[in-house]
């Protein structure tokens, strides 16, 4: 088998935000390190994160701090967070967005020339600084260049398809060029994932195509444990007309700087949802509502800015009873409520979206909006300190890294966890790599396994097109496990995950191996199922509702489900079992900052 092999101490799947993070970490402790993305450098679901990066830096609110940051993050994933992993994002937030502005990226400022931070739901205080409504892209700019800068090698379009190991752990990763279709090796006792979500599965999406759930399955092949899987977050917020364009995301920052939710009948109806749990905080009649924009320390937030799983609820509710728009989602209002020129200053993308996608005017029309599949809670579960997964050599940060959300993710927060959590993950790898004596070696019958599977489906004739596959695959995911979930959907789409195996084990693609795109889709299938499976799985076992799911056969929160998280793990021949796994105890010190009112 021909194959171009390369050696480093550390190799990162993913070059998004946590994989950049991570790069630079593990390059600047002294790792040889190289980065390996399917797409090209900079283009990460990260720039998906427009509104802004959450850290409690108190710019605008000195009341606000790391404690009242981990309260929310906490309260926002409904306590099922991992409360170390929430701590350490809380704490260390604000200095990785200081950070980032020395390396080059434009903050929005305050008139008193600080960074400038911007009200999301379910934060207490104005927290996520911002770049008008194109943070993440800044975010990426701004790690690119360094990556650049600092000379660290970049394997562009270029798919990892299995990681490799031994009996001590990690030993590389296995993959091949986009381009070409030939194969590569890396040699690497530390692999760091960061290789983001698993949305693809699914029907309506915030995500492109790169995100098919490959470093979850890598990491579930390679002996690692992922927790959460049952928690998906449905962003409100998603185009949904015209059909091209449905699924991609209308920033939180529409309703943050001033937007309401109407439904067809012209009312706003998120009074009509306001959950016990959240009640204290926010506002019950539209006066109340519209007070809190000029004076946000005495009233309180608008019913918009409940956390997302509660607005997608919502909405999806008001498009069942008939209230929706001709489009089937519900109006999107700013244009009545801010002058143009703040619109076009504040959310300039979105302004252009609608423009030229959708010929609508949002300084002057409402956008029609409904949920779409946004981000995974769940992921590789990890270590909070360090992001190593139970494989050695493994590590995982960013979307693919599961926990550090709990149930329910805060707007805003992905982008302090990709940044907190890829920097640890950087670092860790490095040092288990630089304290290994010794190469590690990649096995040349494990190579040649990989190569011979990758290839499979150019031997078969006559077998099944990879694309139908996939529209069956996200059709199911779309109506069986979605935002509202009952059992019996979920045995059914279990059963079709079990024939859509079968038909994937009989997959054929034509043509040669340079930029095949149904091979390239062939080979990211069986990680869509079985990302897919985990979902179905742990959301079938887990019998209450709760942040991202919703059982409509079981509705209420239970609090014997608050103690427990699910843990998928392989069951060897190509499936998944899931285990309940409780959760670890907070000490008093962080317990009591639930009791504190700021
Ligand atoms: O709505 C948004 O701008 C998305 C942010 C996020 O997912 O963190």
């Amino acid at each position: 088998m021909e194959l171009e092999r390369h050696e480093y101490d550390v190799v990162v799947v993913g070059a998004g935000g946590a994989g950049l993070r991570a790069a630079i970490e593990a390059h600047e402790s002294g790792a040889r390190v190289a980065v390996v993305c399917k797409s090209l450098l900079g283009k990460a679901h990260t720039v998906m994160a427009e509104g802004g990066i959450a850290a409690a830096m108190a710019n605008l609110y000195p009341e606000d701090n790391w404690r009242v940051h981990f309260r929310d993050t906490m309260r926002g994933g409904t306590m099922l967070n991992p409360w170390r992993m929430a701590q350490l994002h809380a704490q260390e937030a604000p200095d990785r967005v200081r950070e980032l502005e020395d390396w080059g990226a434009l903050f929005d400022r305050t008139a008193d020339g600080l960074i400038s931070q911007r009200d999301f739901g379910g934060h207490r205080f104005a927290r996520l600084a911002h770049v008008g409504d194109r943070t993440g892209l800044e975010l990426i700019r701004t790690l690119q260049q360094r990556t650049v800068a600092l000379g660290i090698d970049v394997y562009m379009e270029c798919t990892v398809t299995r990681l490799l190991t031994d009996d001590a752990g990690i030993t590389g990763a296995f993959g091949y060029w986009r381009e070409s279709g030939r194969f590569i090796a890396w040699e690497a006792p530390s692999v760091v994932l960061a290789t983001g979500g698993i949305g693809k599965s699914y029907k309506v999406t915030s995500n492109s195509w790169e995100y098919t759930g490959d470093g979850h399955s890598l990491a579930l092949q390679a002996g690692a444990t992922l927790v959460n899987m049952e928690f998906v977050q449905f962003h409100p917020t998603g185009m949904v007309w015209p059909p091209s364009v449905r699924g991609i995301l209308v920033t939180e920052s529409v309703r943050g700087d001033g937007g309401i939710l109407k439904n067809s009948a012209g009312n706003r109806f998120m009074f009509d949802y306001i959950p016990d749990f959240f009640r204290k905080e926010t506002a019950e009649s539209e006066a109340e509502a519209d007070r809190w924009y000029d004076d946000k320390k005495n009233n309180r937030r608008p019913p918009e800015l409940l956390p997302r799983d509660e607005v997608a609820r919502a909405i999806n509710s008001e498009v069942k009873a008939g209230r929706g728009t001709p489009h089937g989602g519900v109006f999107l209002d700013i244009a009545s409520r801010r002058s143009p020129e703040y619109i076009r200053k504040r959310l300039p993308s979105m302004y252009h979206q609608f423009k030229e996608l959708a010929e609508v005017d949002i300084t002057s029309e409402p956008m029609e909006v409904g949920p779409t599949c946004h981000y995974v809670m769940g992921g590789v579960e990890v270590d909070p300190d360090n992001a190593a997964a139970r494989v050695p050599g493994l590590f995982a940060a960013g979307e693919v890294a599961g926990g550090m959300h709990g149930s329910n993710r805060l707007g805003g927060n992905s982008l302090s966890d990709l940044l907190v959590f890829g920097r640890r993950a950087g670092l860790a790898a490095a040092e288990h790599a630089l304290k290994r004596m010794g190469r590690v070696e990649l096995a040349d019958d494990a190579l040649a396994d990989a190569g011979r599977a990758a290839l499979a489906p150019f031997e078969r004739e006559g077998g099944e097109n990879p694309y139908t596959v996939q529209h069956d695959l996200q059709q199911t995911m779309h109506d069986l496990v979605g935002i509202i979930r009952t059992a019996p959907e979920m045995e059914q789409a279990l059963a079709r995950i079990a024939a859509l195996k079968e038909r994937v084990a009989n997959l054929s693609v034509e043509g040669h191996r340079q930029y095949n795109p149904g091979w390239h889709l062939a080979l990211d299938l069986p990680h869509m199922l079985i990302v897919s499976e985990c979902i179905a799985r742990a959301a079938l076992e887990r019998q209450e509702s709760r942040g991202g799911h919703t059982r409509d056969d079981f509705p209420a929160s239970d609090a014997e489900w608050a103690k427990t998280n699910l843990i998928c793990t392989p069951t060897g021949d190509g499936g998944v079992a899931v285990r309940h796994q409780p959760l670890p105890q907070m000490p008093p010190e962080l317990a009591e900052i639930f009791e504190e009112t700021a």
